[in-house]
């Protein structure tokens, strides 16, 4: 990283709510060229949602997201969609669509956003799934494959234009242990040979720890913690140990706490029981 050389991605004073909670409450950081950002914490606490803004894909409540030292969050789809072809994302889901086949899926940022040939795309989509160690499986629907499968697609699928930058939400998520050590291999090597930048959400304390140069704590909101692999391993706070050692006990409540839930009173309720006819269709 050059020190002059400006942020890849800076993230300035993000707020998003939903309903009178703040999911995400005034978060500030940049990522630089050639950098490996974790995101982690715990489940529910807003590592999707900073992403799905970080990608122009949600507008916050207030703050700022520039790409690229361009400004995402006031920027009209069409502009959106000319900054989408710099980065890849591998949603949480995989998000494949069902109707296409495997191939047809890695194949298709290459058809929307490239005028290259069908044997060109037939090649690289070749190249990319090979790269994830699923050769052989382009003519499968995503249905005919497992969800660890479904996420190697996917991650495929982001890397079809070659991006200079790759988001990715739980990338190693019901992967085996080989599996996950391959696809951490492939994020290594990419950051390194072609200085391709990453922001990974993760769980994997070992995958975490492999590839990133800097990782980020979320918690209520805000980052609890950032630093290098080794001062987050290091680090004396006890949130972040017992994150990082996956221990029960310890300051992380398991279940939000009873204000929290009053904050979730936006979401209108649903009656579970008297609506069995959504189930049963039939009641004798
Ligand atoms: N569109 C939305 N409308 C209302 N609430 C939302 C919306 N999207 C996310 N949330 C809320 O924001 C919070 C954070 O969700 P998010 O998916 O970002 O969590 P996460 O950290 O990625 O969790 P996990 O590790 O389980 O994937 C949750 O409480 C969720 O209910
Ligand atoms: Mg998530």
């Amino acid at each position: 990283m050059k020190a002059n050389e400006e942020p890849i991605i800076e993230v300035t004073d993000l707020v998003r709510t939903f309903g009178d909670r703040a999911v995400l409450d005034d978060i500030s950081f940049n990522v630089h060229r050639g950098e490996t950002l974790v995101i982690m914490g715990g489940s529910g606490c807003g590592k999707s949602t900073l992403l799905r803004h970080m990608i122009g894909s949600m507008q916050p409540t207030s703050g700022s997201v520039k790409l690229f030292g361009e400004e995402i969050t006031t920027m009209k789809e069409h502009e959106i969609i000319r900054v989408r072809q710099r980065f890849g994302m591998l949603f949480q889901s995989g998000a494949l669509l069902a109707s296409l086949t495997v191939g047809e899926n890695v194949a298709l940022p290459l058809l929307q956003h490239t005028d290259k040939s069908v044997d060109e795309v037939e090649e690289i989509v070749k190249q990319k799934l090979q790269m994830v160690g699923l050769t052989g499986f382009e003519n499968l629907k995503p249905d005919e494959i497992s969800g660890g499968m479904k996420k190697r697609v996917g991650l495929a699928r982001a890397l079809a234009l070659d991006p200079e930058l790759l988001f990715s939400d739980e990338p190693t998520s019901g992967l085996d242990p080989i599996m996950t050590a391959v696809v951490d291999q492939l994020t290594l090597k990419l950051t390194h040979g072609t200085h391709m930048t990453a922001v990974v959400v993760s769980h994997d304390m070992t995958s975490a720890f492999r590839i990133a140069t800097r990782m980020i704590m979320l918690g209520h909101g805000n980052i609890v913690a950032q630093g290098t692999p080794d001062e987050i391993r290091t680090s004396s706070n006890p949130e972040v140990q017992q994150f990082i050692n996956g221990e029960a006990d310890g300051p992380v409540p398991l279940n939000l706490s009873q204000e929290e839930h009053q904050h979730h009173r936006h979401v209108k309720p649903r009656p579970l029981f008297g609506a069995r006819h959504r189930f049963h269709h039939k009641t004798p």
